[in-house]
């Protein structure tokens, strides 16, 4: 499913790149014999900073996302009392057995912190209306279960401790709510259910009255993270609640207004390379069916993962990864598994996220994105690497060196003239004795360090220009 948020148009992306020379290096069409700016290299951009609190999260990046609920006992889909046709009745029994006697909060940040992952993103409440939280506006909570506890209170508390950013959850569709408005829209049961009262301000009521409970009995707040708004309900004055009660807290576009972030799900458009002018959130789960535990998931390979997390945080996005616990509150051996491996990638090749900025503007080759801090360029080889060099035109000048981040190993670098440049005559920057075969199933990131990289684009730049041969 696609969700709304920003994309650049063409032309406002262009200017933002800084006009006819980033042009020029995106490849539009620029007139035979027109002068290309070589000196001054377009700024480098990055989604704008809030000037507050909110800020942590351009600075964290990386989040964990839990989907966890009662469907993980039937371990099939998050939406199981919907996709699967069950009546509310019968789903509910499933309280009488929720028992995770195997929760252990201290575990998920374990996990979470080996994925080099820095915030924790958790369901509150999904669909179904089951609260994992103390609530005293509904029964139907952990609190009523043969577990009787407040789950949210004791993942707050380990949050604190280690200080990680907790972000809440909160589906604003019910299936359990008897005054949810219930009528077959988007992710809505197909009708009231026997005895329901469908009545969207007193179920606005019940939903604010959750929110002022989540955003004041739980410490501080980093983040609310609503979903399924049906209908598309504009009413400003419940993000104002939340940031009253929780200013450090970033808020999605999925809510009751356009929030602080979009949130494009499930690897959408990353096909497009360009840079994210405004703040996004991009979430994805380890398995390719659902966001809650299912026992028999077809789950994502590392290396799609890696490009599908790749293709975010190199253009300026933040990255949410999912997990979905299994109902005794473990998390899978598998989902685990996968984590772990993305940890260990992350711990070697992470230094080129962080505050560096997107720069894949910079190079014309199509398997590669870039990001660069001062002189130091990376360069994520974001497909499956077809050979066991890059080329990365126009550059025509070397880097003092060129390290892969993976194994912290050195690789060649030429600028010798390829057969296939024969016409420009142009010796473009290659780097060499990648292990390709060996990062089938990963991204591989490597360092290039430029004494001085603005001086490097400006002759590169030059240097296509005297050949007649335009950058684009
Ligand atoms: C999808 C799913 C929903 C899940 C959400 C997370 O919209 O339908 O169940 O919570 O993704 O982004």
């Amino acid at each position: 499913m696609k969700y709304p948020f920003h994309t650049l148009e063409r032309r406002s992306f262009i200017q933002q790149l800084g006009g006819t020379a980033a042009a020029g290096l995106l490849g539009a069409p620029l007139a035979k014999g027109a002068k290309v700016s070589a000196a001054k290299p377009a700024a480098d951009s990055a989604p704008p900073r809030f000037g507050d609190g909110r800020d942590w999260f351009l600075e964290k990046r990386f989040g964990m996302f839990v989907h966890w609920g009662l469907y993980s006992i039937l371990g099939w889909h998050e939406q199981h009392q919907w996709r699967g046709r069950v009546p509310r009745r019968e789903y509910v029994k499933l309280a009488d057995r929720w028992n995770p006697i195997r929760f252990d909060p201290d575990q998920w940040l374990d996990l979470l912190q080996e994925a080099g992952m820095k915030y924790l993103t958790v369901t509150t409440k999904h669909h179904d209306g089951f609260c994992l939280f103390d609530s005293k506006l509904t029964k139907f909570t952990t609190v009523n279960t043969p577990y009787g506890k407040d789950l949210i209170g004791m993942l707050a508390d380990a949050c604190h401790k280690r200080r990680i950013p907790l972000c809440l959850y909160y589906s604003i569709a019910d299936w359990n709510h008897p005054n949810y408005p219930n009528q077959g829209r988007h992710h809505e049961l197909p009708k009231p259910e026997e005895g329901d009262k469908p009545d969207w301000n007193a179920y606005l009521e019940f939903l604010r009255g959750q929110v002022r409970e989540l955003c004041t009995n739980y410490g501080k707040i980093h983040g609310f993270w609503w979903d399924m708004n049906v209908p598309e309900h504009a009413d400003p004055s419940i993000n104002r609640m939340i940031r009253e009660l929780q200013p450090d807290a970033v808020i999605n576009d999925r809510g009751f207004d356009k929030g602080d972030f979009g949130t494009p799900e499930r690897d959408y458009k990353t096909d497009d390379a360009r840079a994210f002018s405004t703040r996004v959130e991009a979430c994805q789960a380890v398995g390719s069916e659902s966001w809650g535990f299912r026992k028999d998931e077809d789950y994502y390979t590392v290396g799609h993962l890696e490009r599908s997390i790749t293709r975010y945080l190199a253009r300026g996005a933040n990255y949410l990864l999912n997990v979905g616990p299994q109902p005794d509150g473990a998390i899978d051996p598998r989902s685990s598994a996968i984590l772990r491996e993305i940890g260990r990638w992350m711990k070697s090749v992470g230094e080129s996220y962080g505050d560096a900025l997107p720069a894949t503007r910079l190079s014309r080759n199509p398997n590669v994105m870039l990001t660069r801090r001062g002189n130091t360029l990376y360069v994520h080889l974001h497909t499956v690497p077809m050979t066991d060099s890059v080329k990365l035109k126009p550059f025509t000048t070397l880097p003092r060196r060129a390290v892969l981040l993976n194994s912290n190993s050195e690789l060649g670098l030429s600028t010798d003239l390829c057969p296939s440049d024969h016409q420009s005559r142009i010796g473009y920057l290659r780097v060499r004795g990648i292990p390709a075969d060996s990062l089938t199933n990963s991204v591989g990131v490597v360092r290039l360090e430029f004494d001085d990289l603005d001086a490097a684009l400006g002759r590169s730049a030059a240097k296509g220009n005297e050949d007649g041969n335009l950058i684009r």
